[in-house]
């Protein structure tokens, strides 16, 4: 893991719990915070644009009902992604994952791009989000790490684009991670730090994989994984690095 090139703190769904999830204004928040690493959640709309969203549904995140891929992009875009999280954030918009990229490459931020399908929507969603990074990120820049639950998802975007790196995302760890692990050609592994037991994060690391834990805002979790080797920490608390720092 010496050549790992991404940070240990990652800003989940863009600025934690500090900002709407998903928006602009959650990864400016994150990079306000001193956070070099953001991840993000990518769905389609209904006319095959990538827009950073987490829900199937518009309702707990937008003044929207309904699903995300029964509208345009254009509809998405008028939205308001902010409100819900906070009057300050009021008129905030559900960006497009091009205008995120243009974002995090502004920001010098890192990525981690959950690839997020709605059901049936796995292949091409992974497609179209792989197609979009590779075409616009620049190669003299850590490339966004790709993931997902979906491996139909993670081997459509290994398709469209192999040189990207991609990493593993499950809730519970399966005990056959190093058959899933090469057949992807994954160069992390993402889990649920709840799920995550003593045991598998060693043998993890006695392999040598990167491991990503999600979602850990506890600052004794946080010392424990960062003590067993983990490579990356998703967290919602934006003050928590800095705590742990004294
Ligand atoms: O990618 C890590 C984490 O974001 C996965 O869970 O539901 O917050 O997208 P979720
Ligand atoms: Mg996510």
């Amino acid at each position: 893991m010496t050549d790992w090139p991404y940070p240990l703190w990652i800003a989940h769904r863009g600025g934690g719990g500090a900002a709407p999830e998903n928006t602009l204004a959650a990864l400016r928040t994150g990079a306000a915070a001193g956070f070099r690493m953001v991840e993000f959640d990518v769905m389609l709309s209904r006319d095959g644009v990538p827009v950073l969203m987490h829900d199937e549904t518009l309702d707990r995140t937008t003044n929207g009902q309904g699903n995300v891929n029964s509208r345009d992009c254009a509809e998405l875009e008028r939205l308001d992604a902010g409100s819900r999280h906070g009057a300050a954030f009021a008129g905030e918009r559900i960006p497009t994952l091009a205008t995120a990229l243009d974002t995090l490459l502004s920001l010098g931020l890192a990525a981690n791009i959950e690839i997020k399908p709605a059901a049936g929507f796995e292949r091409e969603t992974g497609e179209v989000a792989a197609r979009l990074v590779a075409a616009r990120w620049p190669g003299t820049a850590v490339p966004p790490l790709l993931s997902s639950f979906s491996q139909v998802a993670l081997a459509a975007a290994r398709e469209e684009a192999p040189g990207l790196p991609r990493g593993l995302l499950f809730d519970d760890v399966p005990d056959d991670w190093p058959a899933q692990l090469a057949a992807h050609e994954a160069v992390s592994l993402h889990c649920n730090e709840a799920a995550l037991d003593d045991a598998t994060l060693r043998a993890l690391r006695a392999a040598g994989v990167p491991v990503l834990c999600y979602t850990v805002n506890d600052g004794v979790r946080a010392q424990a994984l960062i003590a067993a080797g983990v490579a990356g920490l998703f967290t919602d608390s934006l003050e928590l690095p800095s705590r742990l720092q004294g």
